[in-house]
C-alpha cells in the first residue's frame, strides 16, 4: 500500500491510499478528518476513475454531522453499532438501527447523519462512493463547482425516495439473483440464488437499492474449498471479505506474472480493469463478499465486456 503524498491530501482532507489490497478495514489507522469531524482513511484503489473507498470512523457516543450529497454511497459496517438518520428534505426523520454486518446507502441528496451508540467501542463505516465519477462529470479541477453542486445542490430525488413510512423495510425479490432492499440489518439475512457458472456450489444476490444507477451491490458465496470461475470484466469492483478465509489470484492486463492476495473477514480487494481473477475459499465456513461495482452503468453505456 502507498502513501500519496500530492495534492490529494488536501483537496480530500486525509491521506489517499493507492494499492490494491488492504489486509483489514476493522484495524487500518484512520486519521481526524476535520472536513466531516470524524476520523477517516481514503483509498484510490486499482486506478479506479469511478469508484472511491473510505474508512470512517466516528469516537464512543459521538455523531456525525448531519449531510447530504449528489454522490451515490454504499455504506458496511465492519464494527460497532449505533443509528443513522435519513431525513428527505421537509418529510419525516427515519431512523436505520445499524450493527456489524448492516449495508445501507442514503438515498441521493437525502440529509444523513450518523450516530455511535456505543459508550466503548468506535464504530467503522466502509463507504464506496462515485464521486471520481462526479467529479469527472461536473469539473475535477473545479473543487468549488463540484463541491456546490455535489454537497450544495436543492434538487430533491423524490423519485427514488419521498420520505415513504416503509421505505427502508422494502424487501422484495425481483427475479433469480436480483433483489429489492433499501435496508439490510444483517447481510447474512440475504437469500442467495445458486450461480453454478460463477463456480460449482458458488451463490450470490445483486440487490437494487434505493434508486441507485451507477453504484451496484452484490454478495457472493464460494463454497469450502471452492473457487469461483476466472473470469475478466472492463466495471470497476471493490470487493469486502466479511466471511470466511482464502485467496484470489489476479493477472493484470498486459502482465504475464500473477499475483496473489490472502483474505480474510476484513479484507479489502480491488481487482483492476480488465484484470483476471479468481477467487478460492479454504475456510471450513464458506466465504462471503460484498462486491460494489460499476457493472449497470457500463452496460447501460454499452461498453460491457464481461468473459
Ligand atoms: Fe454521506
Ligand atoms: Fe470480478
Amino acid at each position: 500500500m502507498i502513501i500519496v503524498d500530492h495534492d490529494e491530501v488536501e483537496r480530500v482532507g486525509t491521506r489517499v491510499y493507492e494499492g490494491s489490497f488492504v489486509t483489514d478495514v476493522k484495524s487500518f489507522p484512520v486519521e481526524p478528518w476535520p472536513e466531516q469531524g470524524n476520523h477517516a482513511a481514503h483509498f484510490n484503489l486499482s486506478g479506479n476513475r469511478l469508484l472511491r473507498a473510505h474508512i470512517m470512523a466516528v469516537p464512543p457516543g459521538e455523531r456525525k454531522p448531519t449531510h447530504r450529497h449528489v454522490n451515490e454511497a454504499v455504506i458496511y459496517i465492519p464494527t460497532g453499532h449505533g443509528y443513522s438518520i435519513v431525513q428527505q428534505e421537509g418529510k419525516l426523520e427515519r431512523r436505520l438501527d445499524f450493527q456489524e454486518g448492516s449495508l445501507f446507502s442514503p438515498p441521493l441528496n437525502a440529509y444523513h447523519g450518523h450516530y455511535n451508540g456505543d459508550a466503548q467501542q468506535w464504530v467503522r463505516y466502509f463507504v464506496v462512493t462515485n464521486m471520481p465519477l462526479n467529479q469527472v462529470v461536473y469539473g475535477v479541477g473545479e473543487r468549488k463547482i463540484y463541491e456546490r453542486f455535489v454537497f450544495g445542490s436543492p434538487f430533491l430525488f423524490t423519485e427514488r425516495y419521498n420520505g415513504e413510512e416503509n421505505y427502508f423495510s422494502v424487501n422484495e425479490r425481483l427475479g433469480p439473483c436480483r433483489w429489492k432492499v433499501n435496508y439490510v440489518k444483517d447481510i447474512n439475512e440475504i437469500p442467495l440464488d445458486p450461480s453454478p457458472e460463477r463456480g460449482a456450489g458458488a451463490r450470490t444476490m445483486h440487490l437494487e437499492m434505493v434508486g441507485n444507477t451507477t453504484v451496484d451491490v452484490q454478495i457472493s458465496e464460494i463454497p469450502p474449498g471452492g473457487c469461483q470461475v476466472a473470469h475478466q470484466h472492463i466495471h470497476e469492483e471493490i470487493i469486502h471479505f466479511f466471511q470466511g478465509e482464502g485467496y484470489t489470484v489476479i493477472r493484470r492486463a498486459g502482465e504475464r506474472e500473477r499475483r496473489k492476495y490472502l483474505w480474510h473477514a476484513g479484507s479489502l480487494l480491488s481487482p483492476p480493469r480488465n484484470s483476471v481473477h479468481q477467487h478460492f475459499c479454504t475456510s471450513r465456513e464458506p466465504a462471503r463478499y460484498l462486491s460494489i461495482q460499476t457493472e449497470k452503468l457500463m452496460k447501460a453505456m454499452g461498453i460491457e465486456a464481461r468473459q
